[in-house]
């Protein structure tokens, strides 16, 4: 199916391309700010800006794939599919665009697909690649407007990137995050951080 889609040298490009051919506007707007953002972070932190620019630009080409189509498509690629991810199917984006990474783009930076991986939920051992790209994409969110988080995630960037982190982490777990399901590496996220009360980590800065 990638192959109806010849690398022309410049990810962004062939990226946006994809996302055009399967409709996903939404995600074609979110990309190139996500990159953007992970740029920035990765020169303010000291992080590989190229890697960071893409991992981010491939983030989310998992999403071209139809949500029911999502488990069916990672047992054929003998990928994991765990509980949470059959009950929430999206969860699975970003084990697909590590695969769409690596066969298409034919990235193997071990870090790079791993920032893509974690994206969405982190994990027990985030190195400053995955931090970067898992705040970039809560900054830059698809959901509309400004995040409402956004103001005190800066705040707590100020601190650092582990503060920052250690700050989504939080707000993750607070009633208005909705979120839909705690996947197990969010969960051991919150453990290697120490959030035995995730959300009492976010209303320390929401006070
Ligand atoms: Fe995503
Ligand atoms: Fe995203």
């Amino acid at each position: 199916m990638m192959s109806l889609f010849p690398k022309t040298g410049t990810l962004a490009a062939d990226v946006d391309r994809v996302l055009a051919a399967f409709g996903r506007e939404v995600t074609r707007h979110h990309v190139p700010r996500v990159t953007q953002r992970a740029e920035e972070l990765a020169l303010q932190f000291g992080v590989d800006v190229h890697a960071a620019r893409t991992a981010a630009l491939l983030h989310d080409l998992g999403g071209i794939f139809r949500r029911d189509e999502m488990v069916d498509l990672c047992t054929a690629l003998e990928l994991p599919v765990v509980p949470e991810e059959r009950r929430v199917p999206l969860l699975l984006h970003a084990k697909l665009s590590v695969v769409l990474a690596r066969e298409w783009q034919g990235v193997d930076s071990p870090e790079i697909l791993q920032a893509i991986r974690y994206h969405t939920t982190l994990h027990a051992s985030a190195t400053a690649l995955d931090q970067v790209v898992f705040l970039a994409d809560k900054l830059e969110w698809d959901q509309g407007g400004e995040p409402p988080y956004a103001r005190a995630l800066c705040a707590a960037l100020e601190g650092g990137l582990e503060a920052g982190t250690r700050w989504m982490l939080g707000w993750m777990a607070l009633p208005e995050a909705r979120l839909l399901i705690p996947h197990p590496d969010l969960r051991e996220a919150w453990r290697a951080y120490g959030l035995t009360d995730p959300s009492a980590a976010a209303r320390e800065w929401s006070g």
